[in-house]
Formats: structure tokens, C-alpha cells, sequence
């Protein structure tokens, strides 16, 4: 395990969900200020959604345009279809590319009905590498400490892959689902060093239910034990959460 001797990354608490919505999207806004050829890295899941829609807000109000940025995604559910309701691809549709002037080509996430998911993964590493690599990366954390789907264990190493779920991933990410048993068990996710290589990574966390995750993330040993640690590691990370995800280390964001 490597000595928590990295540069620390940013750290910024505010009071909730909805501010840390409003923050996040106008960093996001002034990437796109300052290049508007700009490569966004995106998530899903709960914790963006407030800030996708603050996005649409600025794009509608200050004719923000993505008519030229491109985005690419963390992660797909394998085996499920992009037009399911429960794809991650949907999911973006719905909570921004729908109404924004994005155009469908500039598009980027794993096809998670693949037959091929080795050749699916290297082409995905390619895409990423020909457009030049990702400028900003918006990032949640999993309550085990994942970022994408790199699941405890992941190596610093990896790379756009086929993995299995955890446990605590499948019950976390069953709120979406009707039932447990429908959530999917395998992703294609992008790897740690997928990630670690973007010019600029903005983690946000909110609720409680993400302190544990952002204390070990912050001052456990950096390793695969929780791969957010890694994050410690990169030259321009910023932790964004709210008071109820600083909970457990608020000494770390005073
Ligand atoms: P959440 O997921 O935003 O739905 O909590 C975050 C993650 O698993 O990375």
C-alpha cells in the first residue's frame, strides 16, 4: 500500500444537497467558459441529479452551449439495453442530454450489451485517448468507497473493464429497482487510472449514508481498501460534499 504522503486534494463542505448542486455546476459552467470544445467526464446515480438540472438552468439561462463538448460516461450496467428505462444511458438522457444542445455524436458510454466486452472496454480506452483525454471528470463515491464501479479491491492500475458488483453496491443501488434481484451484477466500468488521468476531478458526496466512505476516502492508507483514496493522488481533485457526508471528519473541511 502507498504512503499517505500524496498532496491532499481540495476539500470544500457546504450545507447541503442543493448548494453543492449550485457549486458543482457552475465549475462545470466555467469549464465550459473557458473552452467550449471542452471533454466532460459524467456519472449517474443519485448524487449528480441536482446537478444536472442546475446545468440545464445555466444553459438556458446564459445560452450556455455544448454544441461542441464532448462527454463520456463512468459506467453502464451490463446486459441491460441503452433504451431500458434503467440503463445508464437513459438515465443521462433524461437528466441532461434531452435539454441541452449536446449533440449525439459527442456522446460517450460503455455499450452494455455487448458481446464482446474486452474489445468493448479497449475501444472505450481508445475513444477516450483519440478525443484527448477528459479536461473536467464529475464523480459520486459509493458507500464502500467506489468511484465508477471500481469496487474495493480495484488496483490503481486498472482500466475500462467487465467487473462484478459488490454486495453492498447491489442493495445500495436496489433503491432503483423494484426489487433487489433486478439490479444487474456485472458493469463496464472505466479503471481507476481511467479516471486518476483526467485533468481535473470534482468527487461530490452527499447524506450520511457517504460519511464513512468520505472519511476512510481522506484518511484511511491510500489503496484498493477504498478505491476514493486514490483520488489523494491526483494533482486537481476536489472533495465537494455536504455537512451530513462531512459528518464523520468535519476537521478535515474547517
Ligand atoms: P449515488 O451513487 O449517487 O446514487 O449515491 C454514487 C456512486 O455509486 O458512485
Amino acid at each position: 500500500m502507498a504512503k499517505n504522503t500524496s498532496k491532499s486534494p481540495q476539500k470544500i463542505c457546504l450545507k447541503n444537497k442543493i448548494e453543492v448542486a449550485k457549486f458543482s455546476s457552475e465549475m462545470i459552467d466555467q469549464q465550459l467558459f473557458m473552452n467550449k470544445n471542452s471533454v466532460i467526464g459524467l456519472a449517474t446515480g443519485s448524487t449528480p441529479h441536482q446537478t444536472y438540472r442546475e446545468l440545464i438552468k445555466i444553459h438556458v439561462s446564459r445560452q450556455r452551449s455544448w454544441a461542441q463538448v464532448k462527454t463520456v460516461n463512468l459506467d453502464e450496467y451490463y446486459g441491460v439495453h441503452r433504451n431500458n428505462t434503467q440503463s445508464y444511458n437513459y438515465y443521462m438522457h433524461m437528466q441532461l442530454f434531452n435539454y441541452i444542445d449536446i449533440r449525439k455524436c459527442n456522446i460517450l458510454l460503455p455499450n452494455g450489451t455487448t458481446s464482446d466486452p474486452i474489445a468493448e472496454a479497449k475501444n472505450y480506452e481508445k475513444k477516450i485517448t483519440d478525443i484527448g483525454g477528459i479536461d473536467l471528470w464529475l464523480i459520486g463515491i459509493g458507500s464502500n468507497g467506489h468511484i465508477g464501479f471500481n469496487e474495493p479491491g480495484s488496483s490503481r492500475k486498472s482500466r475500462t473493464r467487465l467487473v462484478n458488483l459488490s454486495d453492498t453496491t447491489i442493495t445500495d443501488n436496489s433503491r432503483f429497482f423494484d426489487k433487489e434481484i433486478d439490479v444487474p451484477t456485472q458493469a463496464i466500468t472505466v479503471g481507476i487510472a481511467t479516471i486518476m488521468e483526467a485533468r481535473k476531478i470534482l468527487l461530490l458526496a452527499t447524506g450520511k449514508n457517504k460519511s464513512r466512505a468520505i472519511n476512510a476516502a481522506l484518511n484511511e492508507p491510500i489503496g484498493p481498501n477504498c478505491p476514493a483514496s486514490f483520488l489523494r493522488q491526483h494533482p486537481d481533485c476536489t472533495f465537494l460534499v455536504d455537512e451530513a457526508a462531512a459528518e464523520l471528519c468535519k476537521s478535515d473541511f474547517s
